[in-house]
C-alpha cells in the first residue's frame, strides 16, 4: 500500500557510484513506496565541482558546502559513495551524532575506523550499513551478521579484488603477460589509473579486515592484514600451475584457528576443483564454511556503476524499513570478542619454490637437506633440465610456518649450487 510519506537522503559523491546510485533511486522510485513504507528523495549531492556536468543529475542539487547537509534536520539518510579517509570520517561522525543514518562504500574508511564508526552509530541509535564496502555486488556483509548467524564461523576466503583477477585469468587462459593484461584491465575501466591498491593486494586487505571483523565478532584493522600482490607472478609459475591442475588467484584469507584469527592476502595456487577456481575475469567470491551451513559460496560482480550501487541501494532500503519500524541501529558492531590476530610468522602454509639450480649429483639433496634443516618437510619435487649444465626445479612443501620457510629460502640462497630462486608462492 503506497503512503505520502518521504524520506530525505544526502549523496556524498557523485562519481562511478554516486551516479550509480542516483540513477537507480530513480529508476525504483515507484516501487519504494510498497518496498520500505515511504519514498525517497535526494535533497543534496556533495561534489567537489558543482560546474561539472552530470547526465541524470539535477544540478540545483549539487552542493560543494557539507554544512548544508549536515545542518538540515530534514535529511535523515546520509550516502557517503566519495571515498577516502578524510573527510569522509569526519563527514560520517558529525551525520550519526546528528541522529542521521549512515550508508556507505567505503572500504578503506571502515578497513581502518569502522569500530569507532559503528559505536557512534550505537550510541545514537541509527544505522551504519556498508555492504558495498566488500565485494561491490555480492551479498556478504549481510548474510554474515544475519543469515549465518547461526554459526561458529572459521573461514572466509575470497577473491574480492577484480582487476588481479582480470589479470590472472588473462595471463593463464590467454598466455597474456602482466603488463599486457594490467594495461587491458586499465582500458576496460577495472584498474584506476593508478592500479598500485589493487595489484599490490591492499584493497583486498582491507576487504579482509570488515570480512575478519564481520565474520569473527573481533575488531581486525587493515594494518592486521599482510598484503602480497601478483606483480612478481610469470607465465612460468602460470605453466607449472597448470600442470599441478591448479590455477593461480590472489585469494584475501580471513580464519580462526585455536582461538586467533588469521587475515592475509597473496597470491596462490588453487586446486582447479575448488569452487574458487571457476571464479573467472572481473568478477569475485567469497567462500564461507561454518559448523552448520558446511561450505557456502557468494558469487557475482565486486565493482562498477551499478552492480556497487544495488548493494548501496539495498542498504538504503534496509535503513529506511528500519525508520518505519522505529528500530534503526538495531544491527551495529557485532565485535563482542578480542581474538588477537596471529603474527603472520606464525602462520603455516604450502609453498611452492621455483628456483634455477646448478645440474650435477647431489644438488637435490643438499637443497632437501637444508630445507629439513629448517623444518621444511618435502610434499613433490619437479626438474627440468634447461641447459646440459643447469636444471629447474620446482619443490612444493608441505604446511610450514612462515619464519621457517624464510629463513630456510635465506639460507637456500646461499647455497653454492642455487643460481636463483625464481618464484616462491604459497600453494592453498
Ligand atoms: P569516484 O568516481 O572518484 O567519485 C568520487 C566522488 O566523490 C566524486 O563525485 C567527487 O566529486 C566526490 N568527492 C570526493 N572527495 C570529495 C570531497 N572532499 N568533497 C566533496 N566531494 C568529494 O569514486 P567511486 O569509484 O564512485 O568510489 C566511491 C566509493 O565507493 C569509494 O569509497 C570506493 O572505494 C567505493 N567503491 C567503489 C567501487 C567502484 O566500482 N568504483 C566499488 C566498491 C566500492 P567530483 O565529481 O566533483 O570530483
Ligand atoms: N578496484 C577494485 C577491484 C574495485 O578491482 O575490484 C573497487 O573495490
Amino acid at each position: 500500500m503506497k503512503t505520502q510519506k518521504t524520506i530525505r537522503a544526502a549523496l556524498l559523491g557523485c562519481g562511478t557510484v554516486g551516479g550509480g546510485v542516483y540513477k537507480l533511486l530513480d529508476r525504483r522510485k515507484e516501487e519504494l513506496a510498497d518496498k520500505a513504507g515511504a519514498s525517497l528523495e535526494i535533497s543534496a549531492v556533495l561534489v567537489h565541482n558543482v560546474n561539472k556536468k552530470r547526465e541524470g543529475v539535477d544540478p540545483s542539487l549539487l552542493t560543494d558546502d557539507f554544512e548544508r547537509i549536515a545542518n538540515d534536520p530534514s535529511i535523515d539518510i546520509v550516502i557517503e559513495v566519495m571515498g577516502g579517509i578524510e573527510p569522509a570520517r569526519t563527514m560520517i561522525l558529525r551525520s550519526l551524532r546528528a541522529g542521521k543514518n549512515v550508508v556507505t562504500a567505503n572500504k578503506d574508511l571502515i578497513a581502518v575506523h569502522g569500530s569507532e564508526l559503528l559505536s557512534a552509530a550505537r550510541e545514537n541509535k541509527v544505522d551504519l550499513l556498508f555492504e558495498a564496502a566488500v565485494a561491490g555486488g555480492i551479498p556478504i556483509i549481510r548474510p554474515l551478521k544475519q543469515c549465518l548467524a547461526g554459526n561458529e564461523l572459521s573461514d572466509v576466503v575470497g577473491i574480492v579484488n577484480g582487476t588481479t583477477n582480470y589479470i590472472l585469468t588473462k595471463m593463464f587462459e590467454e598466455n597474456m603477460d602482466f603488463d599486457a593484461a594490467l594495461e587491458k584491465a586499465k582500458e576496460l575501466g577495472y584498474a584506476e589509473a593508478d592500479p598500485t591498491a589493487d595489484i599490490e593486494g591492499l584493497d583486498a586487505g582491507r576487504k579482509v579486515a570488515i570480512l575478519a571483523s564481520t565474520a569473527f565478532h573481533s575488531p581486525v584493522v587493515f594494518d592486521d592484514v599482510y598484503t602480497e600482490g601478483i606483480t612478481k607472478i610469470s607465465s612460468s609459475d602460470i605453466k607449472y600451475a597448470k600442470e599441478f591442475d591448479c590455477v593461480i588467484k590472489l585469494l584475501g584469507i580471513a580464519r580462526e584457528r585455536q582461538e586467533q584469527i588469521e587475515a592475509y592476502v597473496c597470491p596462490m595456487l588453487l586446486p582447479a576443483d575448488h569452487p574458487l577456481a571457476t571464479v573467472r575475469g572481473s568478477f569475485n567470491a567469497v567462500f564461507v564454511h561454518g559448523d552448520a551451513v558446511d561450505d557456502v559460496m557468494f558469487y557475482g560482480r565486486g565493482a562498477g556503476e551499478f552492480p556497487t550501487a544495488s548493494a548501496v541501494v539495498g542498504d538504503v532500503i534496509d535503513v529506511m524499513r528500519n525508520m518505519e519500524y522505529g528500530c534503526t541501529g538495531r544491527i551495529g558492531c557485532g565485535c563482542y570478542r578480542s581474538v588477537p590476530v596471529k603474527q603472520f610468522r606464525d602462520v603455516k602454509n604450502k609453498f611452492f619454490i621455483r628456483m634455477q639450480v646448478i645440474n650435477r649429483p647431489g644438488v637435490l639433496a643438499a637443497i632437501a637437506g637444508e630445507l629439513g634443516r629448517h623444518k621444511v618437510s618435502i610434499s613433490k619435487v619437479v626438474q627440468k633440465v634447461i641447459t646440459k649444465g643447469s636444471a629447474e626445479l620446482v619443490i612444493v612443501t608441505e604446511d610450514v610456518k612462515e619464519y621457517h620457510m624464510s629463513e630456510a629460502l635465506e639460507d637456500l640462497k646461499e647455497l653454492e649450487p642455487v643460481q636463483e630462486i625464481s618464484s616462491v608462492i604459497r600453494s592453498y
